[in-house]
């Protein structure tokens, strides 16, 4: 079989990342959050003092300080899991709060990040064999990946799945809140100037609002029949 890249874009907590995951694990191809970086790169502004009390966000000391962003991702064996390094720091449940959630969509709006981010991804990508999520893989990072999915579900649901997950790791949180970050992202992301969440005209969609992982491998499994 020859090696290919797929793009899975999409609204917030779509289950895109467990997808990705799934289909990744299925082909033996690596598995890319490229989320995990933006979230990674609010996470060092929000570290070194760059929103004020209002949360508002100081851009330029941001852009100036991404030189000293570096954002890697490492297998930990013992955790069977990728996780996310900020220079050097394992940040993987850090940037999983909903303190970082909720500052990451402005700092995905400037362009500066984007084109750090969208550099790095490339790399990533460069030899193939590579499952990507996020918003912009089928549309701007890889506009030639062989197979882009476009991933969508209803917006409470959702934000019924996001809040389980994070109640189970055991974080306070009130599902209003929970559904209100989803939609001000959803919001945020779609209409930034830079490189806004598109459906790729070659994505196929999938609706997920009542699928089960089980189905969407099956939906995805056909589709890979034609392509691979
Ligand atoms: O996928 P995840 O929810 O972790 O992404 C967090 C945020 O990062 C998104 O809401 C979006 O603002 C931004 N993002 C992006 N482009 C990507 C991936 C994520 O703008 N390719």
């Amino acid at each position: 079989n020859r090696k290919v890249v797929i793009a899975v874009d999409g609204y917030s907590s779509c289950g895109k990342s467990t997808f990705a995951k799934a289909i990744a694990k299925k082909l033996g191809y690596a598995y890319i959050d490229s989320g995990a970086m933006y979230r990674a790169t609010t996470l060092y502004g929000l570290q070194n003092g760059m929103f004020d009390a209002n949360g508002v966000l100081n851009a330029p000391k941001l852009i100036a300080a991404l030189p000293h962003i570096s954002i890697t991702f490492r297998f930990n064996g013992e955790k069977q899991r990728n996780e996310t390094f900020l220079n050097e720091a394992c940040v993987e449940d850090e940037i999983r709060t909903i303190a970082v959630a909720d500052k990451v969509s402005r700092v995905a709006e400037i362009g500066e990040v984007r084109e750090q981010m969208v550099r790095l991804q490339q790399q990533m990508g460069k030899e193939k064999g590579i499952v990507m999520d996020g918003r912009d893989i089928g549309t701007v990072v890889f506009p030639d990946a062989e197979f882009k999915i476009f991933m969508t579900a209803d917006p409470l649901i959702r934000a019924q799945r996001r809040y389980d997950e994070l109640k189970a790791k055991g974080e306070e949180v009130d599902i209003n809140e929970v559904e209100a970050n989803i939609r001000q992202r959803d919001h945020i992301d779609e209409n930034r100037e830079v490189s806004p969440l598109r459906k790729a005209s070659d994505a196929f969609i999938l609706d997920n609002s009542h699928m089960t992982v089980e189905e969407q491998m099956i939906w995805v499994e056909e589709h890979l029949n034609r392509i691979l």
